[in-house]
């Protein structure tokens, strides 16, 4: 019935706690003062809503202790903690989904967590052509209101991911080669800035903040308190997932990259993705290609952008499932419990051999960490990411987002590497050899003339200089309009753990 699902044969683990934090007496007094001025909305280590708050994710996020979470359930409400906890020079964080990986990028040790889960309000309007979303939603709140409409967005894959986090940093869709990511679908967003003050943007109003905003992340300006997105008519989609040996990637890559590099462009309604990882229950490494079509081909029928991956003999599973966005977004969904890093770079999509070299650095990779993990878990993945001209064309209109992608620059190719683990005698080990293997990577593109260069934020480490990747141009306009936004720097000082104009130099 659903596709197959690489998380769903994962075990689960439990949770490892540590005990943290270095709390400081101003950080209480901030929480005691916000839980006068909002009562029942701030919650102490050991309440049952900060146990339910502290529920992240990756596992290094959960083993943060914040002093207290804030749960607000208006934007008035957001209004009033940001300027608390700016008035007060607190240092603070900001929770979407929880689904980011690093340590702190969306909890704290010792300082305030504001959790927006309660912001969680889905409408759409009478025309049926905008939804407004509160950031505290899952992408499968959304896809289970709008499936029923017969409706859809721009947003997540992945049913328990964030629509903040997720439409702030960029946003792959299924739908992008028709409509670009996520955060170029947004027509407003509502905004509570450093000083308190709601404001909206759009491309119509503070243009230069609805710039910052499709790409820039939230922590340089404010606090996004609702999305609206463009909504559109949707059915069912196509998906075909097919799992061959790890050892026929080299012979796979080649026809991956010429999909990337000559058929997506012509088919909007085109999706995919490549992975090689090593898994247990497979006996060992695997090669996985996942393709989507957002429209149906005939029955029993691959869509023709596709059809030159059928030539592969053997799969040891292909899975066609035609079904509705919720459907395909749990069969994809990831349990929470593990130790977590992302890290990425882009490439230009030129030549097979980049990316067969690429897997050979992978190789090498695996063999370090699995050495070192012994019979511990530990699940490396690499995957490669499309992004073609049309996905690119489509980012450009409404003044165009905050990324720095240009149609001449593509097709692009995001190289994404991202590890779960258990032990935490790991941590060290696979943080500094993932940031070799970027480098590598980078290296590599190098050689075969094909460097881009950009990180995109959501699937970035937490070293990454995500911002300064978007290209001087943009970095100078992004910390012009943060300036103006936030005279005072005051987001730049307190908001803590993300990826923050300050932090680069
Ligand atoms: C299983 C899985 C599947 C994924 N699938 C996709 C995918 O299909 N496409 C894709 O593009 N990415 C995908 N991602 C990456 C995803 O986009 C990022 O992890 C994203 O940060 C998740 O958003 P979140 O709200 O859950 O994260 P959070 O950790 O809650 O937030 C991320 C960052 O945004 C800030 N933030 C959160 N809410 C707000 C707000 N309202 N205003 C201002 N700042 C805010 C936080 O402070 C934090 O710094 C996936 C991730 C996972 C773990
Ligand atoms: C969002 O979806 C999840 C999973 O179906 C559900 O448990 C949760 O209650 C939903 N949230 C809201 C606000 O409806
Ligand atoms: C989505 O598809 C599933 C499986 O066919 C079905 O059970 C569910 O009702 C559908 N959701 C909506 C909202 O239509
Ligand atoms: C990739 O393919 C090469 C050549 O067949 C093989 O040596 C290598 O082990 C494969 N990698 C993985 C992860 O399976
Ligand atoms: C997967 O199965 C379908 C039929 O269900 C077939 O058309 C297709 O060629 C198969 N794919 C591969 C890679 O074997
Ligand atoms: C893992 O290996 C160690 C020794 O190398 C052994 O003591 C331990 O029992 C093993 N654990 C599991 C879960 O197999």
């Amino acid at each position: 019935m659903v596709p197959f699902s690489l998380w769903a044969v994962l075990p689960t683990f439990a949770i490892q706690t540590v005990t943290a934090s270095s709390s400081s007496s101003i950080t209480k007094d901030a929480c005691s003062l916000l839980s006068q001025l909002l009562p029942e909305e701030v919650a102490i280590p050991g309440s049952e809503t900060y146990a339910h708050s502290n529920n992240y994710w990756s596992a290094l996020q959960a083993e943060l202790e914040a002093e207290c979470f804030v749960l607000p359930r208006s934007t008035e409400d957001v209004s009033i903690v940001i300027k608390t906890l700016t008035c007060t020079n607190v240092p603070f964080t900001v929770k979407g989904g929880g689904h980011s990986a690093f340590a702190g990028a969306s909890n704290t040790n010792g300082g305030v967590t504001v959790d927006l889960s309660r912001l969680n309000d889905i409408t759409v309007s009478d025309d049926e052509k905008t939804v407004s979303i509160g950031p505290g939603n899952r992408w499968i709140n959304v896809s289970e209101a709008l499936d029923r409409q017969g409706l859809a967005v721009v947003g997540g894959r992945v049913a328990s991911v964030g629509v903040s986090g997720l439409t702030l940093g960029g946003g792959i869709s299924y739908f992008s080669g028709r409509y670009g990511w996520a955060c170029d679908n947004v027509r407003n967003y509502e905004v509570v800035l450093a000083s308190g003050k709601i404001v909206n943007a759009s491309p119509k109003e503070n243009e230069d903040l609805y710039w910052a905003l499709r790409g820039g992340g939230g922590s340089n300006v404010g606090v996004v308190t609702r999305f609206d997105l463009a909504a559109f008519a949707q059915g069912d989609l196509w998906s075909n997932t097919v799992v061959f040996p790890g050892a026929m990637n080299q012979t796979i890559i080649p026809t991956f990259v010429d999909i990337a590099q000559n058929r997506l462009q012509e088919d909007a309604d085109a999706h995919t993705y490549f992975i090689i990882s090593y898994q247990p229950t497979f006996g060992g490494p695997i090669t996985v290609a996942s393709f989507y079509h957002a429209s149906l081909p005939d029955e029993g029928k691959v869509p023709p952008v596709f059809e030159s991956f059928q030539k592969f003999p053997n799969p040891l599973v292909n899975s066609t499932v035609v079904a509705n966005v919720s459907t395909l977004s749990r069969a994809i969904d990831e349990p929470y419990g593990l130790r977590q890093t992302w890290s990425d770079t882009t490439v230009k999509v030129k030549s097979p051999e980049l990316f067969q070299k690429i897997a050979l650095l992978f190789d090498a990779h695996l063999e370090v960490l699995l050495e070192a993990a012994g019979n511990t878990t530990l699940l490396p993945f690499l995957v490669y990411q499309p992004i073609s001209v049309n996905i690119i064309e489509a980012m450009q209109k409404n003044g165009g987002n905050a990324l720095g992608l240009h149609p001449e620059d593509g097709p692009l190719m995001i190289i994404q590497l991202t590890t779960k683990w258990t032990d935490p005698q790991l941590d060290q080990l696979i943080e500094d050899e993932s940031e070799r293997f970027i480098a590598k990577v980078e290296k590599l593109a190098k050689e075969y003339d094909a460097t881009k260069g950009y990180v995109y934020m959501n699937y970035a480490g937490q070293s990454q200089d995500v911002l300064r990747s978007y290209g001087d141009a943009n970095f100078a306009r992004l910390k012009k309009i943060a300036n103006k936004w936030d005279p005072k720097g005051q987001l730049q000082r307190d908001w803590k753990g993300y990826f923050q104009l300050s932090e680069t130099t």
